[in-house]
């Protein structure tokens, strides 16, 4: 019979972990942070921003969906995988439309966070600028497709948690976007601003309409604490207090 248990080894740690655990729950568990921006804890892993990026046995694997086993040899925390994560988070930040001194999620942003972390100060690639849609036809919700990372969060928890299939991914390549299953706009779907899907976009795609600004500078959830302080700390990301998966 096979043993429950495997052994693996993360940044020259050794850790035990439970047999069917991914990467980045195990190393989580053993108080290593691996950043991450699609996955979130207790939705089915995503694997698709890459971010998680680590090198199991040498081979580039992303951590949210590699499953542990024995022997694994990890590396996370190198200087090569930062500077990926760091190449990562400028694609995206020059991908979408991001000023962060005016946006609502400014400072509980998780980009935004991971950039700081990845010492960020301005994207070395140009600017693509693309031209997105506002959909602001709901009266709760606002959906600015300017800061979308497509991450998916809000597709899964949408149709897992909420069971209501609000959004779902629409187009190819560059022109993939997110779409809603109303053609009058976020306002002809069944979303309410208490659905889950609401809560967990990582940056300020999806937000709630007059909430904004609500809580001073300096006392924001990563004014707090850096992204990922709490691994380590006993908790994982993101923090029980502001996720609605936990
Ligand atoms: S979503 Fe995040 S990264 Fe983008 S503008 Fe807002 S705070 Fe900045
Ligand atoms: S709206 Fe937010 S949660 Fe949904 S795919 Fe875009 S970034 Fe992710
Ligand atoms: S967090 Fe693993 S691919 Fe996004």
């Amino acid at each position: 019979m096979q043993n429950d248990t495997v052994t693996f080894v993360i940044d020259q740690k050794e850790v035990r972990a439970r047999r069917g655990q991914t990467i980045l729950e195990a190393a989580e568990q053993a108080g290593v942070y691996i950043p991450r921006l699609c996955h979130l804890k207790g939705l089915t892993p995503h694997g698709s921003c890459r971010v998680c990026t680590v090198r199991v046995n040498g081979r580039y694997q992303a951590a949210c969906t590699y499953p542990v086993a024995d022997d694994l040899v990890v590396e996370n925390d190198t200087e090569e995988l930062r500077t990926l994560r760091r190449d990562l988070l400028e694609m995206l930040l020059v991908e979408g439309n991001h000023f962060c001194m005016f946006c609502e999620k400014s400072g509980h942003c998780e980009l935004q966070a991971l950039a700081y972390r990845h010492s960020i100060a301005a994207p070395k690639y140009p600017h693509l600028w693309p031209r997105r849609e506002v959909d602001a036809s709901h009266p709760d919700v606002l959906l600015d497709r300017n800061r979308c990372v497509l991450c998916g969060r809000c597709v899964r928890v949408s149709r897992d948690v909420d069971g209501k299939n609000v959004f779902g991914f629409v187009g190819r390549g560059p022109h993939r976007h997110l779409g809603v299953n109303s053609r009058r706009g976020l306002g002809g779907s069944d979303l309410s601003a208490d659905d889950q899907a609401v809560t967990v976009c990582p940056v300020g795609c999806l937000l709630r309409k007059r909430t904004a600004f609500q809580v001073p500078v300096g006392q924001r959830r990563f004014d707090r604490q850096p992204i990922g302080a709490e691994v380590g700390a006993g908790a994982g990301s993101p923090q029980p207090s502001e996720s609605p998966m936990q």
